[in-house]
């Protein structure tokens, strides 16, 4: 089939996602084995800008990463484009894909630009195929092509809190994530200091990670224990009870680098200076009352969790006795955000 346009470009921005409720393990492809819960962040995104010709010959593509030419993203690429064909089937009609990517944070800050860079991507696609196929935006279909690329990505297509995986009966689903609407008022702002304990690369990627989960010894407890986590979360978040969710996101943050260290191999992603931050976070919450919580994802970086509610004497005390514990002093600052905006795009 010809497409009406023979070439065009769209411009996305998306969010990176903290998980509350873990996503650890998986079946293919980014088949979750258990539910998570996570917000969109607002500082930490990924800008995309896609570029299509369109014509029979077969597909090139070459991607750019903060305007310098990245051949060894391609095979990702590749395998994400070969995934979501069947949701969108013009891409085996682009002859010529080039990417031009960048990620607000920096490279070595120890954050996973997967999430976000596989939610612009898939923005970009769902906005060509709009403009292709005359239909409205559909956030779930672009949520699930999120997914192919990347588990968490599918989390950062949308703004606020998500849920993503079966919860219930009538509540969640596997293929994608879905906005959280009943959000109390408490919840509404939370923020997100990232304190930088190492910048360094992991010693495990996401891949083998989410493996270490097939035969986990405390496997079939851990899922219980997610969906559990996640039915209590949403009750929390829905009733505004910061002390309750704050339990539930400690707990999992602790739950998975135990799962990591449990596991066969087994892998210890937390440094000495991640321990000594969540002691002092854990002391000053119980000397001050503040709720103020960590979390962490599969790597060394405290993410402290704080609300309206005692944020100022977070930010000039908590933060400031954290500070010297991370490297060069990095603290990234973000919080919840509205999720990926089309920048612009234009077909001819
Ligand atoms: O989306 P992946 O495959 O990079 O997995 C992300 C896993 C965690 O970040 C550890 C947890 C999560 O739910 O984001």
């Amino acid at each position: 089939m010809k497409q009406k346009f023979n070439k065009g470009y769209v411009e996305c921005i998306a969010p990176s996602n903290i998980a509350l409720v873990k996503y650890w393990g998986k079946k293919q492809t980014q088949i979750p084995l258990n539910s998570s819960i996570s917000f969109s962040l607002s500082a930490c995104q990924t800008k995309t800008k896609a570029e299509f010709s369109f014509g029979q010959g077969e597909r090139n593509i070459n991607f750019f990463f903060h305007g310098e030419k990245t051949p060894s993203f391609i095979p990702k690429i590749e395998t994400f484009i070969t995934r979501v064909e069947k949701l969108y089937p013009w891409l085996s009609e682009v002859e010529e894909l080039t990417l031009k990517s960048e990620n607000s944070f920096p490279h070595s800050s120890g954050i996973a630009s997967s999430a976000s860079a596989f939610a612009a991507l898939a923005y970009c696609f769902e906005v060509t195929s709009c403009k292709l196929e005359g239909h409205e935006f559909n956030h779930s279909r672009a949520s699930e092509a999120a997914r192919l690329g990347s588990g968490s990505a599918c989390r950062s297509v949308f703004g606020n809190y998500n849920l993503w995986g079966e919860l219930s009966a009538t509540n969640g689903n596997n293929s994608c994530s879905q906005e959280l609407n009943n959000i109390h008022k408490n919840f509404r702002n939370v923020r997100d200091a990232i304190c930088i304990a190492s910048s360094g690369e992991k010693s495990v990627g996401s891949t083998a990670g989410h493996a270490l989960m097939n035969g986990h010894v405390y496997g079939e407890q851990r899922i219980e224990q997610a969906q559990q986590n996640c039915t209590s979360l949403l009750n929390y978040l829905e009733k505004g009870d910061l002390w309750k969710a704050g339990e539930i996101i400690e707990e999992e943050a602790l739950s998975l680098h135990a799962l990591m260290m449990s596991s066969r191999p087994s892998f210890i992603l937390m440094k000495p200076n991640t321990l000594k931050m969540i002691e002092i976070v854990r002391n000053f919450r119980q000397t001050q009352n503040i709720p103020v919580f960590f979390t962490l994802d599969a790597g060394p970086n405290p993410h402290i969790i704080y609300f309206e509610e005692g944020a100022s004497l977070v930010e000039s005390k908590l933060l400031e006795e954290l500070r010297p514990h991370c490297e060069q002093g990095r603290i990234i600052m973000d919080s919840v955000g509205a999720g990926p905006k089309v920048l612009e795009s234009f077909f001819e």
